[in-house]
């Protein structure tokens, strides 16, 4: 890959454009067996976006290397789970990652490969230093979109497959008008 000159990088916005950078979406349709409601989720508009990923690739998926990506988190609900990204542990364990917050509210979900879970508020100019070993999810709780930048080993890899057969152990839920924790009553089918 042989980018050239500068990307540009929107604030507040969180948009990226220009050379090297790319977008891509999640719709409900596509996100089968990742909420705990799966009648909720049939009953939503299947083209509604749960979540987009800018990204900027300046480099192939190699050692030394980093990536750069903006997740936008649409703010909503299946049933009464926040919309939230899939979640992923990086194919190689022990790679971190950074996140910090530019618009919006929201919680990032961690869990350990011991399946214990702790969560971080993500507000503009939060900064998250997520571990090697660390598994890592954006949930929603606001009412605006939460954007979240993000730089990671460009060799680091997605492992989505440990999720998908486990789940995360907790869940955010919104009761009484709150966003909550509560312990995960099953895995996922698959998503
Ligand atoms: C990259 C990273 C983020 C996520 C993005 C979408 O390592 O953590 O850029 O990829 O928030 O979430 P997933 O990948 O879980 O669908
Ligand atoms: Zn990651």
């Amino acid at each position: 890959m042989d980018v050239h000159g500068p990307a540009l990088f929107h604030t507040p916005s969180g948009i990226l454009e220009g050379v090297g950078t790319s977008r891509s979406k999640r719709c409900i349709s596509e996100l089968q067996g990742l909420f705990v409601d799966e009648a909720a989720r049939q009953a939503l508009d299947p083209a509604q976006v749960v979540y987009e990923v800018y990204m900027h690739n300046a480099c192939e998926e190699v050692e030394g290397g980093l990536f750069f990506g903006v997740s936008h988190v649409y703010p909503g609900k299946v049933g009464a789970e926040y919309f939230m990204t899939k979640g992923h542990f990086h194919a190689k364990k022990g790679h971190g990652e950074y996140y910090w917050g530019i618009d919006g509210a929201g919680l990032l979900v961690l869990m350990n490969e011991q399946r214990a879970s702790w969560t971080e508020p993500i507000f503009p100019g939060s900064l998250h230093y997520i571990p090697g070993c660390v598994a890592h999810r954006l949930v929603n709780t606001g009412a605006r979109i939460l954007k979240v930048g993000a730089c990671w080993p460009a060799d680091a890899g997605h492992d989505y497959a440990s999720i998908q057969q486990a789940g995360f152990s907790v869940r955010v839920i919104e009761r009484d008008g709150r966003a909550e924790l509560v312990q995960a009553v099953r895995p996922p089918d698959h998503c």
